[in-house]
């Protein structure tokens, strides 16, 4: 009886363990939360955790203003401090990132979490959204994986602004992506 149950309990942590390998980690700023959207959708379809990206001084609930101030802080590279992650990347060797677009760029506050964190080592998935032009999004993130197996990403676009939270991209085209994970949670 004590044997079965320590391994009833074995196999319990094991599965816990084993369940907690992959994160998402992404940062959203508008109110329809597109990024947001994606991340608890894989979340949800990979059972990963997920950890949002949150800068100290929070940005104006006043798009116009948040889109100037972004075409400047983009425009300069500027890397706004973030609180640190309720999570320690290092339980984990599988990290999926996801970014809004500014500016053709990846917002300003994931610029500051991949410029200061270590993902060699790591396996590696991007996605970013965006309203139709997702610049260099994609090639910018992955230059920040030096060591890291990138081994996906994706671009989602979302509608403009009066249909901001309306998904342009094949819903199929998203499951593709996430099916990629999954493959990668079974090697
Ligand atoms: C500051 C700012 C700059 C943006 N720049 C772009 C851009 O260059 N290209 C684009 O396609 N969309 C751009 N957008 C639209 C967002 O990328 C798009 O709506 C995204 O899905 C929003 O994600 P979120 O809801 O998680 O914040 C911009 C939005 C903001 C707020």
């Amino acid at each position: 009886m004590k044997k079965l149950l320590s391994t009833i309990l074995l196999g319990g942590l094991f599965m816990a363990n084993a369940a907690a390998k992959t994160l998402v980690v992404y940062y959203s700023y508008s109110d329809t939360g597109n990024t947001r959207r994606i991340a608890q959708e894989i979340q949800k379809k990979t059972g990963a955790d997920i950890a949002e990206i949150e800068p100290v001084v929070p940005y104006s609930d006043n798009y116009d203003e948040v889109v100037d101030k972004a075409k400047r802080d983009v425009a300069r590279n500027f890397k706004p401090e973030i609180k640190p992650l309720k999570v320690s990347l290092s339980d984990y060797d599988t990290i999926i990132i996801g970014t809004p677009t500014w500016w053709y760029k990846m917002a300003s506050p994931v610029l500051t979490f991949m410029s200061s964190s270590d993902f060699s080592g790591k396996k590696v998935a991007l996605f970013c959204t965006h309203a139709g032009w997702p610049g260099t999004v994609i090639k910018d993130m992955s230059a920040l994986c030096t060591g890291a197996d990138v081994f996906a990403t994706q671009e989602i676009q979302f509608g403009t602004r009066a249909k901001a939270g309306s998904l342009v991209t094949k819903q199929p085209e998203i499951d593709d992506f996430i099916a990629k994970i999954q493959k990668n949670q079974r090697r």
